[in-house]
């Protein structure tokens, strides 16, 4: 992707149709003085068609977000704030008409009407979430049944046929059970029946957390391939954030309940704005390159109960300041992007970008890994600077890696490799001209990016 490329499609985002809008959303578990905050002031919007990913480590909120903007909360969780537009645009035959639902003030017949149908969830171990005790074709067929009135029994099972091998299941699984199928099979069942009524939106909580890298790829590449063909939105939900600079259009990364930092992938993979989103990068291995020793990010994340004064991640941040541990930093475009002449203010279109953090108020210049520019700067004048069209878990470590500034204390310093050159790359051959070490025929030439055909 060029310079310009990127430029155009971030006036494309900002064009696109928004389907879901999440604005300000609090949710806490428990009541009154025992109540603990686990979503807090949560900001997103999901384009039509796009993959939004929502990544962070365990326990930050994610799965949380998902059933709060779903409605699916159960007690002692509670919605305490904010609102979630869903633009719903229903298509077909039968279709009703275009509508905004606010859906935290929806009562339980538009919910009904819209869950599954037009906002349908993949949620987090989904694999037991089949009826053993029902054969395939009836779990697949009822959902057909409950929603699709006029369908004959006949239309039913054709549909439910159709639909298995849209996941490339073979239709004499039809009269299984759930435990006569593999995991990924069961997972591949679920997938199906979400689709089932081709519905808007769909939210995916770890959908393929507990399968083998293997058959999570042969899904994933499924699945991308139906979003193209079906043209629905998803929520991805991850801790893996190399997966999702691979499969998703946009990132928000979540810390302690928060949204700490959102970008296109491409963003977020080559120029990230937050110490957080970076430390995630750092933390997965390149496959490419020298051995380095991997450190992560150093502590835990914070307990519900007693999170940290001001940036909760200033335990952990090895650029925190005094600053950090006395004011909450607010998620706003970093200064760089509305200054540096390519995002905003001189000329360009404003970037869509946002970071949670103290460096990137503009106040003074932020850590070197922390401002590469983004679009990267040609290395030759008239030379445009291109990025992979899609990263992956290797190339993507590969050009993370930068080096820090020496840590505090408090801090360890990712890893230990040659600096970045943001040089050319040659996308379709896989040749780099000064590309990172290592990282250059990177797996993104070896491996066809997620939902191609190649
Ligand atoms: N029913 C509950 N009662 C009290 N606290 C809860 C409840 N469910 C979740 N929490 C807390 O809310 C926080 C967010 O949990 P959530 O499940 O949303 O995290 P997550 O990001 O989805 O994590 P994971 O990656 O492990 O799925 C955690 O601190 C968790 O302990
Ligand atoms: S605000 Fe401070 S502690 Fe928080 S991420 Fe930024 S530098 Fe680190
Ligand atoms: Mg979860």
């Amino acid at each position: 992707m060029t310079q310009s490329q990127i430029l155009s499609h971030r006036v494309a985002v900002r064009e696109r149709e928004a389907v879901l809008e999440v604005r300000g959303l609090d949710v806490d578990y428990g009541h009154g003085p025992d109540a603990v905050r686990a979503v807090s002031g949560a900001d997103l919007t999901l384009h039509r068609g796009e993959v939004l990913g929502l990544a962070g480590e365990s326990g930050s909120g994610k799965s949380t977000l998902a059933y709060a903007l779903t409605r699916l909360l159960r007690a002692p969780g509670v919605i305490t704030g904010g609102e979630v537009l869903f633009h719903s645009r229903p298509q077909g035959a039968d279709a009703g008409p275009a509508e905004t639902v606010d859906l935290l003030a929806a009562n339980a017949a538009t919910l009904r009407r819209i869950r599954w149908s037009e906002l349908a969830v993949v949620f987090q171990s989904a694999m037991h979430a089949l009826n053993p005790v029902a054969r395939i074709d009836a779990q697949l067929t009822d959902v057909l049944k409950a929603h699709r009135r006029s369908m004959t029994a006949a239309q039913r099972r054709e549909r439910a046929v159709e639909l298995l091998r849209m996941v490339g299941i073979s239709a004499d699984r039809l009269r299984s059970y759930p435990h006569e199928l593999s995991g990924g099979m069961r997972q591949r069942v679920m997938i199906a029946m979400t689709l089932a009524l081709e519905p808007q939106v769909v939210i995916m909580d770890e959908p393929t957390t507990a399968l083998d890298v293997v058959t999570q790829r042969e899904i994933l590449e499924e699945l991308m391939q139906l979003r193209e063909r079906l043209g629905f939105a998803v929520v991805f939900i991850t801790h893996d954030l190399s997966l999702l600079l691979e499969l998703a259009d946009s990132i928000a990364v979540m810390y302690a309940g928060r949204i700490v930092e959102r970008a296109s992938a491409a963003e977020l993979f080559r120029a990230p704005r937050h110490p957080y989103s970076l430390g995630l990068k750092n933390s997965f291995p390149s496959l490419h390159g020298e051995r380095v020793r991997m450190e992560g990010i150093p502590g835990s994340p914070p307990s519900l109960r007693s999170m940290p004064s001001g940036c909760a991640f200033h335990p952990r941040c090895a650029f925190a300041t005094d600053r950090c541990a006395e004011e909450q930093p607010p998620l706003v475009t970093p200064a760089m992007e509305l200054l540096d002449g390519r995002g905003g203010k001189a000329g360009g279109p404003p970037s869509d970008r946002s970071s949670a953090c103290w460096l990137q108020d503009g106040r003074h210049p932020a850590p070197a890994a922390l401002a590469l520019p983004f679009p990267p700067l040609p290395t030759t004048p008239g030379t445009e600077t291109s990025v992979p069209s899609s990263a992956t878990a290797q190339s993507a470590a590969d050009i993370a890696t930068v080096p820090l500034p020496a840590p505090t204390p408090a801090g360890v310093r990712p890893v230990d490799v040659a600096p970045v050159d943001f040089a050319p790359v040659d996308v379709a051959s896989g040749a780099a001209s000064g590309e990172p070490s290592g990282a250059s025929s990177g797996a993104s030439a070896v491996t066809p990016p997620l939902g191609s055909s190649s």
